[in-house]
């Protein structure tokens, strides 16, 4: 059996996934890669700290030179996350002629161009399956398997925290707040929950799916992003109400050439497949033009499902045969992405006002006047000062109907256009 030499930077979540997987199952992986896999090195901050692995202390180091000047590591797997000084670390390494796995999505999605470069023009390999939905094969279920198909749209959920969240809202009639605070006692969610609950963590992802399924450089700051903090359980409520359930969705799709990237809070039919993805799991859903619609589901983190992924990637590398880099940019074109204003969406809107006589006509007109027209109307009983009208659109341009709430919240007997949540059917 050949021997691979590999270095681990990071022993935290991931990494003892990455770790524990190789132990568990390292005798069908030696099998299937051809290589009895040796982990030479472990960066970590603190050698000393008690990770409740046990892992011989003589491989853990907190100097990187230790791994970048051992020409006998071939391959090194950054499971350290950030930015800085892990691109450093990668950059370093590739140019040292060593393979990288990553599961680093923040970096893949901010950085991806530059150290896809740098791969390329050092003829190795980077695999970054665990970067987006952790133990599911997204990624090369989009670049191996999927590679006959001109793809035309993403649709995925995949952000286990906020599924997690509006799970127990749906299920439970939880408020935001409390289905938060369970996540984070359930290790779901962390401490500071900003990346996950506002939606920076779903757009990192998209931006890593919509480059590949769209053969595209994606600047991350033309991924539209709006979180979950302002889904109410009344929300909810009225959503079940129509049929309907919230999910915050990644979305990706080639608009006649154009592109739209998407993660915002959306109500999509209670009988679609995604409808039915709950808790932490994760799915994406794809639409190919041979392929058809299908989907990927399961575990979006964790220790061993995204340990798996990693694991996964560094079996690839080695079976390998290709010589040079797994990647190449000169296909990719620089689409144009559409402004939210030019994106066509149904639209839930809840709003308050006075219940006096002729403000529903007066709402009517505003929207019709901008073109928006109005599939239902309906006037919730008065709770304290106002009452709530809920009121879902047609299709309409964002922009059209952006221009008629700023209108309509500008007459005196509106109180205030409480949340506007995205359909899609
Ligand atoms: P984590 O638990 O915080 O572990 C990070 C590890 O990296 C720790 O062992 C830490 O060392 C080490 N580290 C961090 N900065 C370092 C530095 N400057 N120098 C040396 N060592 C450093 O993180 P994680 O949850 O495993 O996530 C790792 C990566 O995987 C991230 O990019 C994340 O986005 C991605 N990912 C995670 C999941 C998941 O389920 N957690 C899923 C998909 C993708 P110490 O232990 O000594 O502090
Ligand atoms: N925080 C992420 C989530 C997991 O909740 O899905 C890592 O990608």
């Amino acid at each position: 059996m050949k021997k691979v030499r590999i270095a681990l930077l990071g022993l935290g979540n991931v990494g003892k996934g990455v770790w524990n997987i190789l132990q568990k199952n390292g005798g069908e992986i030696a099998q299937r890669s051809g290589y009895d896999i040796e982990i030479a090195k472990i960066l970590v901050r603190d050698v000393n700290k008690d990770r409740g692995v046990k892992v011989p202390k003589e491989l853990l180091t907190n100097d990187f030179d230790d791994i970048i000047s051992d020409d006998s590591i071939e391959i090194v797997v950054e499971v350290m996350g950030g930015i800085d000084p892990t691109m450093e670390y990668i950059l370093r390494s590739v140019r040292k002629k060593k393979n990288v796995v990553t599961a680093n999505k923040m970096l893949i999605a901010t950085h991806g161009k530059e150290i896809f470069r740098e791969v390329e023009e050092n003829g190795v390999s980077i695999n970054f399956e665990a970067s987006v939905a952790g133990g599911i094969p997204v990624i090369n279920g989009i670049n191996e398997n999927l590679a006959a198909n001109k793809i035309e749209e993403i649709k995925g959920i995949i952000n286990g925290t906020t599924n997690y969240i509006l799970t127990k809202m749906t299920q439970d009639g939880m408020d935001f707040d409390a289905a938060l605070q369970e996540a984070q006692e359930k290790g779901y969610a962390e401490a500071d929950p900003t990346s996950d609950v506002e939606g920076f963590d779903a757009a990192y992802k998209l931006a890593i799916l919509a480059a590949l399924a769209f053969e595209t450089e994606v600047d991350i700051n033309n991924v539209y992003k709006e979180g979950i903090t302002n889904i109410k359980a009344m929300d909810i409520e009225y959503a079940k109400e129509m049929g309907y359930v919230v999910k915050l969705l990644a979305i990706a799709k080639d608009v006649d050439g154009k592109l739209e990237l998407r993660v915002h809070p959306t109500m999509i039919p209670s009988i679609h497949p995604l409808a039915n993805v709950n808790d932490a799991f994760n799915a994406v859903f794809i639409k190919g033009n041979a392929v058809g619609e299908l989907m990927l589901y399961g575990r979006g983190a964790g220790e061993l499902p995204t340990g798996s992924a990693v694991v996964g990637d560094i079996i690839s590398v080695l079976r390998s045969e290709r010589e040079g880099s797994n990647i190449s940019l000169s296909h990719y074109t620089d689409k144009k992405v559409s402004r939210m204003e030019a994106v066509e969406a149904e639209y839930y809107i809840r709003m308050t006002l006075v219940d006096k006589p002729g403000v529903l006509g007066r709402i009517a007109t505003k929207l019709g006047e901008n073109n928006v027209s109005i599939y239902s109307f309906i006037q919730k009983p008065v709770k304290g000062d106002f009452a709530t009208v809920v009121l879902v659109t047609h299709k309409n341009l964002e922009g059209n109907v952006k221009k008629a709430l700023k209108e309509i919240c500008e007459m005196d007997a509106i109180n205030k256009v409480e949340n506007v949540i995205r359909i899609e059917q």
